[in-house]
């Protein structure tokens, strides 16, 4: 049932702490000093690593992208749908991760059949034990995040970029103490968000809005696009997510002061005072802003609502920031009435291509 909760969706985003708990489970030595995967526990790539996923689970796989290029690896994330074996580079020196909650989706399960075919290595990075991605793949790893039953994913997603991150540290073989420290810890930074959120009464203001943009820099991009994604799955409403730096070359038109944009601002230097930057080109045009970040006196001047997340890890603020959106847009198409746990026109799982 849902224990209390009005939807699945909420009792799903509430269970984020207990499913990474779950995904960490025995996957790091004591003093978190170093990741053990033993399912990969055979596996030596140090080659080129391509990802294929859709939807929520295509923005994991562009997080896990980014952190593999950050432990020195070489990677690459594609929509599932555009994994074309015969145009671009891949062979038996290729691992190619399929990262699929359901392990059933139809455009993965045929990028991974693909990568099969021209001998790449494949890993399966799916919720669902003996589904058919785990069984396409030679080597599978599961995000145990636990049933979804909610259509718009939530806790999957941050399963799967937590399981992306060890599998990272795991192919570039580098220890990260300060990193798994701070893993360690999201449980509770997740739960202080859920605990302390303001998004019921900013929902309110903003749900007749008429379209929300979501903005953000490197580790932030994956997240701005999960924000958007979310918003327009479950409030039916027009939402765009896309890197800080690209609002000036387009979108910035289609500002106006029933369009709020959501700022990703974490982690301080450099990234963050380019976006306050972004932030201050739309407070210009008189567009709402509603900053996320872990420095409240660093954005209070740009911003009209500020949501706050604990700092931690530079890794890890963008998986705190995603909590805050989730809960936004939750709010928002609980403010309009939508039927939240099964929004029109969607399946929980996409068996066709
Ligand atoms: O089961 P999968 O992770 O392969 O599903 C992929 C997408 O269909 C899925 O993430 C979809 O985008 C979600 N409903 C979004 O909330």
């Amino acid at each position: 049932g849902k224990s209390g909760y009005g939807h699945y969706m909420l009792k799903e985003i509430n269970e984020q702490p207990q499913a990474i708990r779950q995904c960490l489970q025995g996957r790091t030595s004591e003093h978190q000093q170093s990741v053990l995967l033993e399912e990969l526990a055979d596996l030596d790539h140090d080659g080129l690593v391509q990802l294929v996923a859709c939807g929520t689970s295509y923005h994991a796989a562009m997080y896990g992208e980014q952190l593999l290029q950050e432990r020195g690896m070489q990677a690459q994330s594609f929509f599932a749908s555009e994994y074309d074996a015969d145009r671009i580079a891949v062979d038996n020196e290729t691992l190619v991760i399929g990262v699929t909650q359901s392990g059933e989706t139809a455009d993965t399960l045929s990028a991974l059949r693909e990568a099969n075919r021209a001998g790449a290595a494949t890993l399966a990075v799916t919720n669902v034990v003996g589904s058919s991605a785990a069984r396409e793949c030679e080597y599978v790893v599961y995000i145990r995040a636990g049933p979804e039953i909610s259509v718009a994913a939530t806790k999957s997603f941050v399963s799967q970029q937590i399981t992306l991150a060890l599998i990272a540290s795991t192919l570039a073989d580098v220890s990260l103490p300060r990193f798994l420290r701070a893993l360690q810890r999201l449980p509770d930074h997740i739960q202080r968000v859920l605990d302390r959120t303001t998004t019921p009464a900013v929902a309110s203001e903003i749900a007749d809005s008429e379209a929300y943009f979501f903005i953000g820099r490197g580790t932030h991009v994956p997240v701005a696009l999960e924000g958007a994604l979310k918003m327009k799955e479950i409030t039916y409403k027009h939402a765009e997510g896309f890197p800080s730096g690209e609002l000036k070359h387009g979108p910035l038109a289609l500002l106006t002061p029933n369009t709020p944009v959501i700022a990703l601002v974490t982690n301080g230097g450099e990234t963050a005072t380019k976006t306050i930057g972004n932030v201050n080109e739309v407070a210009a045009r008189d567009a709402p802003v509603i900053a996320v970040t872990d420095a409240r006196e660093s954005v209070e001047g740009v911003s009209d609502t500020v949501l706050e997340v604990p700092r931690t890890h530079p890794w890890l603020a963008p998986v705190l920031a995603n909590v805050q959106l989730q809960l936004l847009s939750y709010w928002v198409a609980t403010r309009l009435g939508r039927p939240i746990d099964k929004p029109r026109h969607l399946a929980k799982t996409v068996t066709v291509e």
